[in-house]
């Protein structure tokens, strides 16, 4: 029955929502659709009462409940969720993991607990080297079981975009392993993967002592291969002192690009090396940790829009005592962005839910803030901001529904999972807070 309005056909409705966030761009105030940078990171454009409907895994409309309902019309076995009482929010966009491996690396806690850095840890051979150990010794199969495992985590605490990186085979069949499962991951879990090539994670046992060597095989053997095989998006770098230099940065991440490969970058980690710099100079597509990013560097970043990917839950693991200054890249103009960077070594979480409570208690980050930067602005940080990050007609129906009535609530309760219910293209894959195996 078409109830007289235009009729848009809906196979899934989300009504009455306390709160709908939708982050949708503000054409009144200029609001382009791109990401959300100074004060605008505050305001979420929020809908008291409002619903979303799908159709086909797509938003078709956006608004108060009883406007939706007049200009929709359900197909008879539409899912219908009553959002009472409770927070209804873009999916959360984790655009920096390193969720491929084998192992687990809990020794390591005790070893920095006495006091070892974590780069003294990797220049014994440790760290990173021994996650490559394990993983060059898994099957493709058994990566894929383990991914598939987190990525269930990921989902129940209400993450529907994971960026996946490469980067602990460091040779080329075992590069190109890894980002096989990360493109199997991708077709076989309702999360959307993106998948970026970071065969610069660490100088490997054969090339110890050789990194201009190391380099050279990057750029010569691997970035080709991997390019061949169409298995990346991204090109990554772990820009850090005695790791990778600027300059060696640099040339991979130009030889990436080169190959089409948009360049990202783990920058200004440990020590301010000028990885800042470097991805406004190159144009990243996004710099990520920054913690000692000069003043300079915030700025140029700024100017050329390079979204900066902040990781609290990476500083809090390490115990470093400091977190990346996001007031002053939001200050600055640079669009600021939160994820995981789950991994076993430096940030074991899975739940952006936990780098949004450090968010708030460790960076001072506003709940608003933190919310714009786990979705629309992640979203732009991974050239999704089109399809993903905000709740707007024709973008994917990628929802969270949050057992809270204010979405300050959502970075207030450390170690708790709120997320009720995820919809991912449309189709409800969590409910209270369990997968729905379908
Ligand atoms: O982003 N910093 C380099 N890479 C990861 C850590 C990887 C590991 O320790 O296994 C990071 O923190
Ligand atoms: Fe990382």
């Amino acid at each position: 029955m078409n109830r007289g309005g235009s009729g848009i056909r809906a196979d899934l409705l989300v009504e009455n929502a306390s709160e709908l966030i939708t982050l949708a761009a503000d054409p009144s105030k200029g609001g382009a659709a791109g990401p959300r940078i100074g004060s605008s990171m505050r305001d979420l454009s929020i809908i008291s009462g409002g619903s979303v409907a799908a159709f086909n895994g797509r938003i078709v409309a956006v608004g108060e409940t009883h406007e939706v309902r007049r200009r929709v019309e359900p197909v008879p076995d539409a899912e219908v969720i009553d959002a009472t009482g409770m927070v209804v929010l873009p999916g959360f966009v984790d655009s920096h993991t390193h969720l491929v491996f084998a192992g687990s690396r809990e020794k390591e806690f005790i070893q920095r607990a006495e006091g070892k850095t974590y780069l003294q840890i990797l220049s014994a051979g440790g760290g990173i080297l021994s996650t490559v150990r394990a993983t060059r010794n898994a099957t493709h199969s058994h990566l894929v079981d383990l991914g598939l495992a987190y990525l269930d985590t990921m989902m129940c605490h209400g993450t529907t975009t994971v960026e996946i990186k490469s980067g602990y085979g460091l040779s080329v069949d075992e590069e190109l392993k890894t980002l096989r499962v990360i493109r199997e991951l991708d077709k076989l879990h309702p999360i959307d993967v993106v998948s970026t090539f970071m065969g610069a994670h660490a100088v490997p046992p054969e090339f110890a002592g050789d990194t201009e060597g190391y380099v050279r095989h990057v750029i010569d053997d691997m970035l080709p291969a991997v390019k061949e095989e169409g298995l990346a998006e991204f090109c990554d770098v772990f820009c850090e002192e005695g790791v990778f230099s600027v300059r060696q940065s640099r040339r991979i991440l130009e030889a990436g690009l080169a190959l089409g490969l948009l360049p990202r970058i783990h920058a200004d980690e440990m020590a301010s090396l000028g990885g800042a710099e470097l991805a406004a100079e190159i144009r990243a597509v996004s710099a990520e940790h920054l913690l000692y990013a000069s003043e300079e560097g915030i700025r140029k970043m700024a100017e050329a829009g390079v979204t900066a990917t902040l990781l609290p839950a990476t500083s809090f693991t390490l115990g470093l005592g400091r977190y990346a200054d996001a007031r002053a890249f939001i200050s600055a103009g640079c669009p600021v962005a939160l994820a995981t960077d789950f991994n076993p070594g430096t940030s074991p979480t899975l739940s952006m839910q936990f780098v949004m409570n450090v968010a708030a208690l460790g960076m001072k980050l506003h709940p608003a803030e933190i919310i714009c930067a786990s979705t629309i602005n992640a979203a732009h940080g991974l050239m999704r901001g089109n399809q993903v990050g905000s709740l707007e007609i024709g973008k994917l129906a990628d929802m969270v529904v949050i057992d809270a009535d204010t979405h300050l609530k959502i970075p207030y309760k450390p170690g708790t999972n709120i997320v009720d219910k995820v919809i991912k293209e449309g189709r409800l894959v969590v409910s209270e807070g369990r997968r729905i195996v379908s």
